[in-house]
């Protein structure tokens, strides 16, 4: 036993002065990235066969909207209600107040909302769409123009519903997705003007969306923002800023931006609110809740005016289509995820996403967005023609491949021309991989990049896409029905 010891010691003190000649101080090990949370509930998802995936998807039409959730082994359809709440979201829906007006809970949502925005009057709403919807049917007129920087679907089909123009005014480098800029989701302030000053007296608001999500979850930067505004005011046309994911847009100016750097998350997102009219938000994103929305706005007309429209539509001003219990967690959700912390975490494994992807030369929008990676499916399935829409069909072939449901962005998602009914072939065809907030963790991205590998490595053998049977007038993308050519 005593030689035990003493072999011991020996050891010991060999290391010892082992370390101390290559003095361990200079080899310190620099501590790698790692998430700022820790994980407290787990839920099971389940691998399947290709050949079930293969039946699934026949049955879903070839549109993974249609597919069932247990069909799926990862999910990135979208990062929309599909977070998970903290610990402390999950204890403040126990203190939610359920009255049906003037609940205490809407009070100290309007309070956060307020702090963070700058923004008095709050009309909350069940979701974003809802939130467009209100403030939309207050504004909107047939016949008349709303520019914005690639106008979300919903948003655009609110307009067009209306008998109006949605008319994307983003800047051009979006349109290069191999080009390495910034702020590839900022407007192009000379196309803006263009459309100001042609349909002067005809464009009730613009909508500025942070980040763009059309174009790839890109940024726009401060110095963008405020530009846009001071453009639409001089033609007197208020700003409404669609703000879904605000707080990434915080963090990429925060990164990007010279000037940001020593500022908080939530002195950014003030600022950036600071320039425009109003706001619409989907919480579902950036307030990390599975349901809600709300408009918020300094303008005491457009309050008074949105009143009767939420009323009806919604529910009375105070819950306005969401629980009392909801609206206390959507309070926190967005004090927590203005801390740099959490986006850091975030935007870091959208990042990784995109290494891996980098590894294996598959071709996305430059540089990685906040929320996805957008796949440039034009760049992959060269063989495929428009009109057999690529992006859907990588879309079905990443499903196949591993049980991986991402989201066709591109021509199915962007409708017919209101007018000539012809398919609106002018913008980009993305394979969209969403990331769910707080949900998967690297391994899964590994995976993911895997099973995408796999399939842009047999790209050159698959030569044939995808014809529509039924699709709906608007929206289409949610209940398209496809058949494999
Ligand atoms: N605006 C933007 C920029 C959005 O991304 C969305 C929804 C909405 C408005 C509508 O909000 O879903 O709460 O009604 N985007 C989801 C997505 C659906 O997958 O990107 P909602």
């Amino acid at each position: 036993m005593q030689k035990k010891y003493a072999n011991c010691l020996h050891v010991c003190k060999k290391y010892t002065i082992f370390a101390a000649i290559f003095s361990f101080d200079t080899y310190t090990m620099e501590l790698p990235f790692a998430e700022s949370w820790k994980i407290k509930m787990v839920e099971p998802i389940h691998k399947s066969t290709r050949k079930e995936r293969e039946e699934w998807l026949r049955k879903a039409k070839n549109n993974v909207f249609l597919l069932r959730s247990e069909q799926v082994y990862i999910d990135l359809l979208t990062d929309s209600g599909t977070g998970s709440m903290s610990d402390r979201q999950w204890a403040a829906m126990m203190t939610g107040d359920e009255s049906y007006s003037g609940a205490r809970s809407f009070f100290e949502l309007k309070d956060v909302i307020t702090s963070l925005t700058g923004f008095k009057y709050v009309i909350p709403t069940h979701q974003g769409r809802a939130a467009e919807n209100v403030l939309f049917s207050h504004l909107v007129k047939p016949g008349q123009v709303i520019p914005g920087n690639a106008h979300f679907d919903t948003t655009k089909g609110h307009i067009e519903a209306r008998k109006a123009f949605a008319i994307d005014v983003t800047c051009d480098e979006a349109r290069d997705t191999q080009l390495e800029a910034p702020f590839k989701g900022n407007v192009g302030l000379e196309k803006l003007e263009k459309v100001l000053k042609e349909n002067e007296g005809n464009v009730p608001f613009m909508v500025l969306t942070i980040t763009n999500n059309t174009v790839g979850g890109q940024p726009v930067s401060m110095a963008n923002i405020k530009a846009t505004c001071e453009l639409c005011h001089k033609y007197g046309v208020p700003v409404n800023m669609d703000s879904a994911r605000f707080a990434e847009n915080a963090y990429f100016i925060k990164t990007r931006e010279p000037g940001y750097a020593d500022k908080s998350i939530k002195e950014i997102t003030k600022e950036m609110f600071s320039y425009v009219d109003s706001m619409t938000m989907s919480s579902k994103k950036d307030g990390l809740v599975n349901m809600g929305g709300f408009i918020a706005t300094n303008k005491e007309d457009w309050y008074e005016g949105c009143k009767q429209y939420c009323i009806p539509f919604e529910g009375f001003i105070t819950y306005g289509g969401m629980n009392g219990r909801d609206m206390a967690a959507l309070a926190v959700g967005l004090m927590e995820n203005t801390e740099f912390d959490m986006l850091d975490t975030r935007i870091r494994q959208v990042q990784y996403l995109a290494s891996k992807l980098d590894e294996y030369g598959i071709p996305y929008q430059r540089p990685a967005g906040g929320h996805a990676i957008f796949i440039d499916a034009d760049k992959i399935l060269t063989k495929i023609p428009k009109e057999e829409f690529p992006a859907q069909t990588l879309t079905c072939e990443l499903y196949l491949e591993a049980g991986i449901r991402s989201c066709e962005i591109g021509y199915i998602l962007a409708d017919r021309d209101p007018v000539t009914r012809e398919n609106r072939f002018g913008g980009l065809d993305f394979v969209r991989l969403c990331i769910p907030r707080r949900v998967y963790t690297n391994n899964h991205m590994d995976v993911i990049a895997a099973a995408l590998k796999n399939v842009y490595d047999r790209r050159e053998s698959i030569t044939r896409g995808l014809k529509i049977v039924k699709e709906a007038p608007l929206m289409r993308h949610f209940t398209v029905e496809l058949e494999r050519l």
